[in-house]
């Protein structure tokens, strides 16, 4: 396929996401405002609005362009997977972790995948994120339209978080970035921190390789990329000043979250920070209802446990102090508090690790 070709198909299934989004949105929403008072509130909320809008034709509508935009994004004739794999050759030097790269990764020979990783094809991406040596290229490509609403004109959400997880603190100078992707989350860091040491860590190897190949780009010498599980990370106790994620903890299925949490709590010096960029906040039964339609059908599974978990309590147990839970505006202008179209729910979670 040509490039030419492929950008036209992505950029229209771009405004029929943004359609959805903002028209589409809207209509369901209006449709549920103007039917609230026939729910008779005797079992769920959620489900009562399933039932209230199940049978309407634009709620269908709705729920089809959710899933299939997104199959169509990925697969079929001009979809990221089916491009890239077409291009393998011409990105051999990432996919082979060229020399120039290996001083920014550390692979784990037979590293173990949990299995909750390998077993759904996540975000509807063939093969999910380690299944092919392409995975990071076409996970990089997918993310660049997953908030269709942002623009490019805004500064990236990325920045935004970093900007928070560094507000009101000394410079770090250890920092921890779990679930660090293709190093989108890493790169405000490592940019801006030039004293800091900074240690990203995931599962995929495919995108392990593409966060070290663009680190070595930078030549910055003060990030490595680490094949390691965030729920057992293997860090000696007390290693770092800051430990972040974004978007990492709703793939974790709920009860491995904990654990999670657990461990960026060993590996914190006291009075160390952790933040964390995720999808929790719901504000109402409508947005609950659409964040939990979402998860199933985008495949991602463990949206809903992680939303429903009572995260106060958890992070108080596993004893952190100083707890924020605060919805979070992914760009410039957004009110975090509004869903009038559709968005993600964007929270903000900081705690500190006390100083005994
Ligand atoms: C939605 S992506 C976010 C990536 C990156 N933080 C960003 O904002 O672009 C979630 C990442 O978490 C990683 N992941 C899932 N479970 C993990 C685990 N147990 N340990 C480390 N990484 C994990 C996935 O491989 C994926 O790269």
């Amino acid at each position: 396929m040509d490039d030419r070709s492929f950008s036209a198909a992505q950029d229209f299934l771009l405004s029929v996401k943004t359609f959805w989004t903002v028209d589409v949105f809207t209509k369901v929403k209006a449709e549920y405002q103007a039917n609230i008072g026939n729910l008779d509130n005797s079992t769920s909320e959620t489900r009562e609005i399933e039932d209230l809008l199940s049978d309407s034709t634009t709620f269908q509508y709705f729920a089809w362009l959710e899933r299939h935009l997104q199959r169509f994004k990925y697969s079929g004739r001009y979809g990221i997977n089916t491009y890239y794999s077409e291009k393998r050759n011409t990105f051999s030097n990432i996919l082979s972790n060229e020399e120039r790269s290996e001083d920014y990764l550390e692979l784990t020979q037979g590293f173990e995948l949990p299995d909750y990783y390998r077993s759904v094809d996540i975000h509807q991406h063939p093969g999910g994120l380690w299944g092919d040596e392409i995975a990071g290229l076409v996970y990089e490509r997918g993310a660049r339209t997953t908030t269709p609403l942002m623009g490019s004109a805004h500064k990236d959400l990325h920045h935004r978080f970093t900007d928070l997880a560094l507000k009101d603190i000394s410079t770090p100078k250890d920092i921890l970035d779990m679930g660090c992707g293709f190093g989108k989350s890493t790169k405000p860091f490592y940019d801006i921190l030039n004293e800091s040491k900074i240690e990203a860590i995931d599962l995929s190897e495919p995108c392990l390789k593409l966060a070290a190949h663009d680190a070595a780009e930078t030549q910055r010498k003060n990030v490595k990329f680490r094949q390691i599980n965030a729920l057992d990370t293997t860090y000696d106790n007390e290693s770092f000043d800051l430990v972040t994620s974004t978007m990492l903890i709703h793939e974790l299925p709920a009860k491995e979250i904990g654990k999670m949490f657990a461990e960026a709590e060993r590996v914190l010096r006291p009075g160390g920070r952790m933040v964390h960029l995720d999808f929790y906040s719901l504000p109402d039964e409508f947005t609950k209802f659409i964040h939990y339609g979402h998860s199933e059908r985008n495949n991602e599974p463990f949206m809903k446990g992680f939303a429903e978990l009572d995260l106060h309590e958890l992070l108080a147990e596993k004893g952190f102090i100083n707890i924020s839970i605060v919805p979070f505006s992914e760009a410039e202008g957004v009110d975090p508090n509004n869903h009038r179209y559709w968005r993600f729910p964007w929270t903000l979670i900081t705690a500190d690790k006390e100083v005994f």
